[in-house]
């Protein structure tokens, strides 16, 4: 079953003598189960298709149809895209995102409370992640108070809590070693395979392509199908 399905989007920031088009009449297709790499150089447009995709950067026109539901169409479609993100999709930004004011434990729960599982659960299931993922001991710090790499598999956590049914990952492994790396990404791996979940992971890196079921290039906005 498609889960994913972007056709013809095109991307175009700015005005007049500013303009770039940073995506232009892509097409992409994913399906229940699978993980997919956006290969491409710095500013070919990759983060753009995954800001598109989860509903935070508005395209200039095409279409976007998560899990069934058209959500753009030349235009938003109109339905509720934070309810969606909230219940499907798992998002890890290439700047992590974590919210400064609130600990590591604190940052991957939110989510789950959102999605109204009780405190325990939510506790129990954000430390699982976490210890997985070799950061539980951080678990009462501040984003502020641990590395790079450290806030980078918070955000991780953080986007597989509500275990979705898309997840979006903009170079995921950027600043973790090759060890942990591997550890990220069997865990995507896990994701599509247990989960069912459509995962892309975005990468400019060729050595991290093996392992994919499909890898997509894209070079000055336009995807090679
Ligand atoms: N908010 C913006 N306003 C204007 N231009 C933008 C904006 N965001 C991105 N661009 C431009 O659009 C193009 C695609 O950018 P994008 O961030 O999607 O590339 P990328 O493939 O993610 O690159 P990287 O690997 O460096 O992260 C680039 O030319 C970039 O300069
Ligand atoms: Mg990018």
């Amino acid at each position: 079953m498609e889960v994913v399905r972007v056709e013809n989007l095109t991307k175009i920031y700015g005005k007049g003598d500013a303009q770039t088009a940073a995506l232009v009449d892509a097409n992409l297709s994913v399906q229940r189960g699978e993980l997919v790499a956006l290969l491409g150089p710095s500013g070919s447009g990759k983060t753009t298709l995954l800001t598109s995709i989860c509903c935070i950067n508005e395209p200039s026109r095409g279409r976007i149809e998560l899990d069934g539901t058209l959500v753009y169409d030349d235009g938003w479609t109109g339905i509720d895209v934070r309810a969606l993100r909230r219940q499907k999709m798992g998002v890890i930004f290439q700047a992590y995102n974590l919210i400064p004011f609130l600990t590591v434990l604190e940052n991957v729960e939110l989510i789950l409370t959102l999605n109204q599982v009780g405190r325990q659960e939510s506790q129990e299931r954000a430390m699982e992640l976490l210890d997985y993922l070799e950061i539980a001991h951080r678990w009462h710090h501040y984003p502020s108070e641990i590395s790079g790499g450290e806030q980078q598999r918070v955000a991780i956590a953080r986007a597989l809590a509500n275990n979705p049914t898309v997840l979006l990952a903009d170079e995921p492994t950027a600043a973790l070693d090759t060890e942990r790396g591997k550890i990220v990404m069997g865990l995507l791996r896990k994701l599509s395979r247990e989960k069912e979940a459509a995962v892309i992971v975005v990468t400019h890196d060729l050595r991290m392509v093996e392992g994919f079921d499909r890898v997509y290039r894209i070079a000055d906005g336009r995807i090679q199908n």
